[in-house]
C-alpha cells in the first residue's frame, strides 16, 4: 500500500459535533477512503499510540485526552497522501494553522487539535495496521 495516510479524527471534535464538516473537507481535497470506524482508544493503546511523545512534558495530558472519549479512526488513499493530508490539516497548534485548514476551522488548541495525521508513508501503515485488521481495509 503506497499513497496512503492514517487519520482520527480526534475526541475534541468529535464531541464538538465535527465529524461530518472534517470527512466532508477531507472528500473535498480528494481523499479516497479506504477504512473507517468510530471507535475509542484504551489508556494503553493511547500510550502505545503515542510512544514516540513518552518523553515530552505533554505526554500524560495527550494520553488521558486521546483515550477520554470516541474518535473516527480512517485510512485514507490519494496521491502524495502523507504530505497532502498535512497541509490539509495545518499546523499542530491551531493559532498557527492557515487559514481554511482542518486544525483551523475546528480545534480547541494545541492539544486538542482536532486530527492526526500520519507524518510519514512507514508510519501511515504501521498506524492503519494498529487500528484496522486487513479485512477492514478496502
Ligand atoms: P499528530 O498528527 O496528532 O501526530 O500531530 P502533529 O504531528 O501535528 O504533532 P506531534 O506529533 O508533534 O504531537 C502529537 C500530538 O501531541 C499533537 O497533535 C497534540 O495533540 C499533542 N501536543 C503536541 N504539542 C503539545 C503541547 O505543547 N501541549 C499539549 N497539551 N499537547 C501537545
Ligand atoms: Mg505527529
Amino acid at each position: 500500500m503506497s499513497n496512503i495516510t492514517f487519520t482520527m479524527i480526534k475526541p475534541d471534535a468529535v464531541a464538538d459535533g465535527h465529524i461530518g464538516a472534517i470527512l466532508g473537507k477531507i472528500a473535498e481535497a480528494g481523499f479516497k477512503l479506504k477504512a473507517m470506524k468510530l471507535t475509542q482508544l484504551t489508556v494503553a493503546d493511547a500510550k502505545k499510540f503515542y510512544e514516540v511523545h513518552a518523553k515530552r512534558p505533554f505526554y500524560g495530558e495527550l494520553v488521558d485526552f486521546m483515550s477520554s472519549g470516541p474518535i473516527v479512526a480512517a485510512v485514507l488513499e490519494k496521491e502524495n497522501a502523507v504530505e497532502d493530508f498535512r497541509k490539509l490539516i495545518g499546523a499542530t497548534n491551531p493559532a498557527e494553522a492557515a487559514e481554511g485548514t482542518i486544525r483551523k476551522m475546528f480545534a480547541r488548541s494545541v492539544g486538542e487539535n482536532a486530527v492526526h495525521g500520519s507524518d510519514s508513508d512507514e508510519n501511515a501503515l504501521i498506524e492503519a495496521q494498529f487500528h484496522f485488521s486487513g479485512r477492514e481495509i478496502f
